[in-house]
């Protein structure tokens, strides 16, 4: 991108407004935003193409997380989301991430597994040999199969054979390592399962069960760490230090429990699935894999976790994350390509780190309103600013009227119109009765 990802005041001016400072501090042409994201940026004839049974299209909120900044790199990080408070969230943490020079992020080569399954094999352990003895032909047999992946420079890397279950029932898994580059790969790796599972069986003297990806990517992880000064997690009523000390708490409490180890990693995915679906991607695989992953020491454990270290605060994240810059629906969805040209972003790779980073802060962001005023007090402060907004609210305004209707305990239309009328000093309009339901935590 041309300029930083720190815009102020971001939030107070009009939606116009907002995509003309995106579109010049990312570099791209002005009007790209509307012209792609216009009616959700996919019509009905085009959908058509995707999916079956069409009737219409499906609009999300399409928001910019601001301030993220990862390995000395800023980047506009689009996210489509219809919970309050999620864009929002994410950018405030990952503010306080960049008074500490922003996210530190490295990511693993783009290997997927393609698993064939086979059954019925009457010596598991002659047929593992037989297998790995085969490896160089079964590894070209398998290239065959992906002859694009192979120009772009990917391809079929190892193998490996699994014995699983007892030896009644005869299964034995083989696992191909598919470097997949920029794709997210699914299409690809299960065209290897299909093309090599015939020859397999017959060198295992077994039959074929089945022939697909494993969602559970874990040899293509991304980790990414921050280092929060605590003099910027500072609330109103509490110190940097006992905020911290609260963010560490939380952290182990979830590492002890489950039960709060699944609402951790919820407000994780807030981010990060937004930014899978803001560029196109399958968020069921990534979800599928970042759950599996959790639960990969036999308990279901965060993804992040938090420590203090003197006056900062650590925090990390290590994620599968199967993410495609390239194929499927970036090709013909205008808004996943207009969000991988707002993040400047061409390889999958780095793809990965953002969407991590804003899960990192995402998981910042709530632990630190959880550790603090709880999470409701930001929520309601923040849906009485769109409450405002919607009262023709504008500029400085915005601010004052939702602080003076959450003073008020009147966070309703009516309520705003009333305090943004007082403010500009003009007569009031009679009180209206037309509450406005509050922003939920989910
Ligand atoms: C709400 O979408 C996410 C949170 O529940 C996450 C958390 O509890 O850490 C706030």
């Amino acid at each position: 991108m041309k300029k930083s990802s720190r815009i102020p005041g971001f939030y107070k001016v009009t939606v116009d407004e907002r995509r003309a400072l995106v579109e010049d501090a990312a570099g791209v042409p002005s009007g790209t935003i509307a012209a792609s994201v216009a009616g959700g940026g996919l019509d009905a004839v085009t959908a058509d193409k995707f999916v079956e049974n069409v009737v219409g299209t499906y609009a999300l909120p399409y928001g910019i997380t601001l301030n993220v900044r990862i390995n000395d790199r800023d980047f506009l990080v689009p996210m489509v989301v219809e919970e309050p408070s999620v864009v929002a969230a994410a950018s405030n943490a990952s503010r306080m991430i960049r008074d500490g020079g922003g996210f530190t992020a490295e990511v693993d080569e783009p290997l997927m597994i393609s698993q064939v399954q086979l059954f019925g094999v009457p010596d598991r352990e002659r047929a593992k040999r037989l297998i790995l003895e085969a490896k160089q032909e079964l590894l070209a047999l398998a290239d065959v199969a992906i002859p694009g992946l192979l120009s772009r420079g990917g391809g079929t890397r190892d193998l490996e054979v699994r014995l699983i279950g007892g030896d009644d029932e005869g299964m034995v898994v083989v696992h191909f390592i598919v470097d997949c580059r920029d794709a997210m790969g699914a299409n690809l790796v299960n065209s290897v399962a299909e093309a090599v599972a015939d020859r397999i069986a017959a060198l295992a003297n077994g039959q074929v069960g089945l022939r697909i990806l494993s969602n559970l990517c874990d040899r293509r992880c991304v980790r990414a760490t921050v280092r929060v000064p605590i003099a910027s997690l500072v609330t109103e009523t509490m110190d940097g230090g006992a905020v911290a000390d609260g963010i560490v708490n939380a952290s182990r409490f979830a590492e002890l429990d489950p039960y709060r180890a699944a609402t951790h990693n919820k407000g994780i995915m807030n981010g990060i699935d937004s930014v899978v679906i803001a560029t196109g991607n399958d968020w069921r695989a990534v979800e599928a894999g970042a759950h599996a992953y959790a639960a990969r020491n036999g308990r279901y454990e965060p993804l992040a976790t938090w420590r203090r270290d003197g006056e900062f605060l650590l925090g990390r994240i290590e994620v599968p994350m199967a993410l495609g810059t390239v194929g499927g629906t970036l090709r013909v969805h205008p808004g996943a390509r207009l969000s991988l040209a707002l993040l400047g972003i061409e390889a999958a790779s780095d793809l990965a780190m953002v969407a991590a980073a804003v899960g990192l802060a995402s998981n910042l962001a709530a632990v630190r309103a959880l550790a603090t005023d709880g999470i409701q007090r930001g929520h309601m402060a923040l849906h009485a600013r769109s409450v405002a907004v919607a009262a023709g609210a504008t500029g400085d305004f915005v601010e004052k009227v939702a602080a003076s209707i959450v003073e008020a305990r009147d966070i309703t239309v009516g309520g705003a119109r009333r305090a943004l009328a007082n403010l500009r000093g003009e007569s009031l309009p009679p009180p209206a009765s037309d509450p406005v339901p509050g922003g939920s935590a989910r």
